[in-house]
């Protein structure tokens, strides 16, 4: 078995996922604000240290996304913020885009940007103690969109990161993510995301990607967040497993998804009822930012200083979560756990 492809197995071993902590500082900042805290360096180290060193990681959390600026700071209990993580257990990974940027020719779009210097800054990574990277394209959906320059252009992307992460020694998270904004249905979420999803993998392929040491990303299949249909969970999961097992090559050894803006329970349901009919070979299970963190920075940001309090809110949601990739959790244990 490859170095990378113990790496990805071990980042999404049963019943554990990944917590995407590599919000810009940009995506941060509106975070903090949104909570009426002030953001600055130490605000940002003060609540992803607390997530850090909670119970849940040792259990929960196979592997934490770090920004720039995080994977840099000194741990407030001594040593760097990597080697407080790889203590947990989890392993430490690392967000390499440097943002999604307005597509020239087709201005409504987004192309993600960040391969320039990325050889040279992968190696500082890894010699930061990052065993993972993640890359994240962005697609929208309406009646001409996604276009096919924006899907050839950002699976190009990803696949000339991952090759570049491979090289180096980290296993690639390949983000596609087709955004829920909109009005459309989930039949049009489900088309084009299986059309972006099959585009990525052409391009790894060719660029000798090898899949076994990487992990994919996705939305699930959602209707739009301004569409009169509604789904319930058991449709949802039908048709998220529908695209993955059509569009994602079987030696891909684990799926994570992405939240997108869901909320913290329908993301957890929507993840159990994924794994309760997984008729597939992946593992499936968790990378989530808002989804993880929602509830623990609102009550953060009440009392910056009540870390335990923060910390049993994020333990109860990685607990559900970690039930969730195991097709385990049910609302009974949501409200008897809180
Ligand atoms: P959300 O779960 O909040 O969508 O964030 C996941 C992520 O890492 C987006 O790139």
């Amino acid at each position: 078995m490859s170095e990378l492809n113990n790496i990805a197995l071990k980042i999404i071993e049963e019943g554990k996922g990944v917590l995407a902590a590599d919000e810009s500082t940009g995506t941060m900042t509106k975070r903090l604000n949104s909570v009426n805290v002030e953001s600055t360096p130490e605000s940002r180290l003060t609540f992803r240290e607390t997530l850090f060193t909670s119970e849940s990681m040792k259990t929960c959390i196979g592997g934490v996304i770090l920004y720039d600026e995080t994977i840099k700071q000194s741990s407030s209990l001594g040593g760097k913020i990597p080697d407080l993580i790889s203590k947990t257990s989890a392993i430490p990974g690392i967000k390499v885009d440097t943002g999604a940027k307005v597509l020239a020719n087709s201005p409504d779009e987004k192309i993600t940007e960040g391969l320039d210097n990325l050889r040279e800054r992968l190696k500082e990574y890894y010699k930061l103690g990052a065993r993972f990277t993640k890359w994240r394209a962005v697609y929208i959906i309406s009646k001409n969109y996604p276009s096919k320059l924006s899907i050839f252009s950002n699976a190009h992307a990803l696949a000339r990161y991952a090759a570049l992460a491979q090289e180096n020694g980290l296993v690639p998270i390949v983000e596609p993510e087709v955004l829920m904004d909109g009005n459309h249905y989930a039949e049009e979420c489900l088309k084009k995301t299986s059309e972006i999803i099959k585009k990525c993998y052409d391009e790894l392929i060719l660029n000798k990607v090898d899949l076994k040491g990487t992990i994919l990303k996705p939305n699930m299949i959602l209707p739009g967040n301004k569409a009169s249909e509604k789904l319930n969970t058991n449709e949802i999961a039908e048709l998220t497993l529908k695209c993955l097992k059509d569009s994602v090559p079987t030696e891909v050894p684990g799926i994570a998804f992405l939240s997108g803006g869901q909320s913290e329970i329908e993301a957890t349901e929507n993840l159990n009822s994924i794994n309760k009919n997984n008729n597939t070979s992946f593992k499936m299970t968790y990378s989530y930012g808002r989804a993880l963190q929602q509830s623990a920075l609102k009550f953060w940001s009440k009392d910056t200083k009540n870390t335990k309090g923060t910390q049993a809110i994020f333990n109860h949601r990685a607990k559900m979560c970690s039930l969730a990739a195991q097709g385990k959790w049910s609302q009974n244990i949501e409200k008897q756990d809180n």
